[in-house]
């Protein structure tokens, strides 16, 4: 395989509605090469989260293709297809959705009980990714007890820890003031950098926009503007 991570062919994506369809995207065709800072931005409605679902292989295409780490989307069962999300691609969801009876590190635990590791190995990894989100002091709080910034923190830690290929985040910075923000943009621009992560995020934020390397616009489900940033503004 060559560094193409993500491969979109003339997808075009559409839910049944009633007794029509409504088309979420129409002829989408990107490439998204390894260790990409990249951002789907555009209005509410314009398919940026149907887009990152078909990418991270919780949805499938109506039409064309969508190749991620060299397997096609539509043709994985679902035991491929969950194998390539448990051990390749990091979710990053809005809501965080963390377990809230469970402590800061059994969350983060949690993305690495499905692979095949020793609880030493665990421990390390766990403790590693609750440093770069800068939470080791944090490890037995329960989300209750955190902010809505440490929460989302324990959310990139929880993406980050199995070192996957991929991290998709859905307007990860949705209800973090600017402080947080900029702190968790800088820690998955060092996680970028650093291991090669490829980042696709999907946000109306500027403070993200100011961060993101490549910018992909998308306008009732068509992209109008695929831009790469040369400097870096921050
Ligand atoms: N399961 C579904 N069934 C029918 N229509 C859907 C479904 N999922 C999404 N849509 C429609 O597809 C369009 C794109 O939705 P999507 O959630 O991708 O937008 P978005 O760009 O992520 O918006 P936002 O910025 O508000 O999160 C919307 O008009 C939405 O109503
Ligand atoms: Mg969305």
């Amino acid at each position: 395989m060559d560094d193409k991570v993500i491969q979109l062919q003339s997808l075009t994506k559409r839910f049944p509605v009633g007794n029509g369809y409504f088309t979420a995207l129409t002829d989408i065709n990107l490439e998204l090469q390894k260790g990409e800072f990249a951002g789907l931005v555009g209005p509410s409605g314009s398919g940026k989260t149907t887009l990152l679902n078909i990418i991270g292989s919780l949805d499938v295409p109506s039409e064309g293709t969508a190749t991620v780490l060299g397997n096609s989307i539509a043709q994985l069962s679902q035991k491929q297809a969950a194998h390539l999300r448990n051990h390749h691609i990091g979710f990053i969801f809005q809501t965080y959705n963390l377990l809230p009876v469970y402590t800061v590190y059994e969350n983060v635990e949690f993305a690495l009980l499905l692979q095949n590791m020793s609880a030493n190995d665990r421990r390390k990894s766990v403790m590693q990714a609750l440093e770069w989100v800068g939470l080791t002091d944090k490890e037995k709080s329960k989300p209750s007890m955190l902010s809505g910034g440490e929460c989302q923190r324990v959310a990139i830690a929880r993406s980050m820890v199995k070192k996957p290929q991929i991290v998709l985040a859905d307007e990860p910075t949705a209800n973090l003031d600017s402080k947080n923000s900029h702190h968790i943009l800088q820690t998955m621009q060092t996680l970028n950098e650093e291991l090669g992560v490829t980042f696709v995020f999907s946000t109306h934020d500027e403070k993200v926009m100011q961060y993101l390397k490549r910018k992909i616009s998308l306008a009732d489900g068509r992209v109008v503007k695929d831009e790469t940033v040369m400097a870096d503004s921050v």
